[in-house]
This record gives C-alpha cells, structure tokens and sequence, in this order.
C-alpha cells in the first residue's frame, strides 16, 4: 500500500479523547478573546492534526516533527485547510520558541499534543531502520536528512564502550542481559562493523540464553528501542519538552502527552506534578503565591485505550495519556 494512502487509512491513537481536550482549551482562548492554536509538537502523518482541524473549523494548527518523511505525507493529507495548517521541520523541545517566532499578536496557544514515540510510518518503511523484523540499514534516527546532527545507530555501535552500552540497555531497554549483549555487540565489531538490522538482531540473539526466549517477544525487541531511544536523544529532549510546553501555552490553554513506555510516561507524570502540585515547603502556615500550583490535572493517573481500540490497533495497547490545564482563576476545569 503507498504511504499517503496508509497515512489516510491510519487511525491516530486515543483520537476522540485527546480532541475532546484540547477542544475544551481552544474554547477556552477563545472566551479569553483570542484566536485559538494547536500545536502538534508529533505530527507524525498527520492523524491528529486532521482530527483538530476538523473538530473546529476556525483553529490553527502548527505540527511539528524532526522527520522530512512525515512532513510531506502531513502536507499532503492536510493541503484540503490551507493556511490553518503549517509544517514546522525541528525538534519538539523548540516548541515555546516556534510559539514566539509564528503566532501574530491576537493568538494564543489553546493546546500542545505530544504523542510521544515513533509512527507506524517509521516503524512501517524498512530502509529506516527501526525494525529488526526487516533487513536494512542500521540507522534509526528520525531526522535521516543530509543535515541531521545526530548519528545513527551503526555510527554509534562502531564506538561506544562496553560499559555505556550496557547502560543504555539497561536504562532504555530495560534489557536483563544488557551486559552480555554489550560484550558481544563490542567484540564482533572488532572483525566486522555493523551494518545492518538483521546483522545486529542475529548477535544479539546469540547473546540471549535459550531458556529465556521463549517469552518476551523476539530477543532482540529491548536492544532496538533503547538504541532508537539513545539515538534520538528521546528522554533528554522529552525532559526539555514538557516544562517549555508548559510555558508556551496560554491560561486556560491544555497540554496532552502519550507515551509508550514507562519511561516517557515518568517524565511527563513528574514534569506535570511539578506544576499542578503546591511547591511550599512543609508546614508554611500560609500558602504564598509563588508556591501555588499554575497548572490543573485533566486526568486521574493516566487514561489507557479501550479494548476495542486496542483490538483494532494494537500499537495504542502501552499508550498512556496524561493531560493538564494551565490555570486561570476563576475557572471550572471539565475534563
Ligand atoms: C507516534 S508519531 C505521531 C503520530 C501522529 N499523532 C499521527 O496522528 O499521525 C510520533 C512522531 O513524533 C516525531 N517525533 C519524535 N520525537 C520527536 C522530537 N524530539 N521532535 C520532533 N518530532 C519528534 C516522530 O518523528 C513521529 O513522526
């Protein structure tokens, strides 16, 4: 099937609910005598972003993404809203500068969506190198441009010592046998680089005892994500992200995050406590306003997909969803 034809077929995780948020934010702005805008700092292949323009027929929104693929299967699908729709190639941690550098003097920023991870697009388009179910080049970055500042999964196996190996897949893959594998990936580079997907699966298979195959998926699942994860710099700029997402967006306006594993989901919980919890410190008689929280929690925990969603896509089966309120008193918050 051709990508733009799977891009239009796709349906973007948690859809109805995530617009149903952020339509309360863009409502919001709007009663504030603003003119509304979402801003899809995952763009992706444009799923959500169709959902919000459809939603409301007068909101703006700006999608952002680090990847030039996803950027033209968006542009194509989004082309029928015209100028209510702009592509903005960067990284998401920009998202409260690209806010300064693109909304005019009467908008606000009603909503940031993060649907955090990779897309189906990526996962999907073999030469990318994200799978080791195919057999391609061993890249894996986001942004594979001719530009791209960041190195890819083969430049960074060629170099890397043992114990910083072992670490990343320990940390980001949650990896059991994350030294054995280490020693293994570093002793075979020794003879051959690493090229390919299929090199890299086969190694780390051989490294996995037999006895613990039999569960957990194909061995070699752990050691892909948390090389994606390394790559791509995913925690540290999802660090970045969440407090410069909180500023960027205006009182009354709504912030929804979902991630896919639990180390996502951690930063954003913590990165969101720090602003919708009161951070006076014990037994302060009176609460001052410094110490107030400046944001609301939409969600109770995080929200997870249905059943029938997650049968019809098992992809949303680990998403979380995670969303805040920037506060403006007096307001009722609805979720
Ligand atoms: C799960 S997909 C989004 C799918 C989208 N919501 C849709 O409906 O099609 C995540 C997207 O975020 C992008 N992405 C991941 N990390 C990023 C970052 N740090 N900066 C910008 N984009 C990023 C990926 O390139 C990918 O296209």
């Amino acid at each position: 099937m051709a990508q733009r034809e799977k891009a239009d077929r796709h349906v973007p995780v948690m859809r109805d609910r995530c617009i149903k948020l952020l339509t309360l934010g863009v409502q919001n702005i709007r009663a504030d005598g603003h003119r509304p805008v979402v801003i899809d700092a995952t763009l992706g292949m444009g799923g959500h972003a169709e959902a919000m323009l459809e939603a409301d027929r007068e909101v703006s929104v700006l999608g952002l993404d680090r990847d030039p693929q996803a950027h033209e299967l968006a542009a194509a699908r989004l082309a029928p809203y015209g100028d209510r729709f702009r592509g903005i190639h960067t990284v998401y941690d920009r998202v409260d500068e690209v806010a300064v550098e693109e909304l005019q003097s009467d908008q606000r920023v009603a909503g940031v969506l993060l649907d955090l991870g990779v897309s189906s697009l990526q996962l999907d388009e073999a030469s990318r190198g994200f799978a080791y179910s195919y057999d391609a080049p061993l890249d894996m970055r986001m942004d594979a441009s001719a530009d791209s500042p960041d190195e890819s999964v083969a430049e960074l196996l060629a170099h890397i010592e043992a114990p910083e190996l072992s670490r990343i897949l320990r940390e980001y893959g949650e990896e059991r046998f994350a030294g054995r594998i280490a020693k293994a990936i570093v002793t075979r580079r020794e003879t051959t680089p690493f090229t390919t997907t299929a090199d890299l699966a086969a190694v780390v298979d051989r490294s996995v005892p037999a006895a613990s195959k039999r569960t957990g998926g194909h061995p070699a699942k752990r050691t892909f994500q948390a090389l994606r994860i390394a790559v791509n710099e995913e925690l540290e700029v999802l660090s970045r992200t969440i407090p410069h997402a909180m500023d960027a967006v205006a009182p009354g306006g709504r912030i929804v995050a979902m991630s896919y594993h639990s180390l996502e989901d951690r930063i954003v919980k913590q990165a969101f406590a720090r602003r919708t919890k009161s951070s006076a410190p014990a037994g302060l008689p009176v609460e001052l306003e410094e110490h107030k929280p400046t944001f609301t929690s939409l969600t109770r925990g995080a929200e997870l997909p249905d059943e029938t969603e997650i049968a019809e896509n098992p992809r949303a089966a680990s998403a979380k969803l995670r969303a805040v309120e920037k506060l403006m008193d007096p307001r009722r918050t609805q979720a």
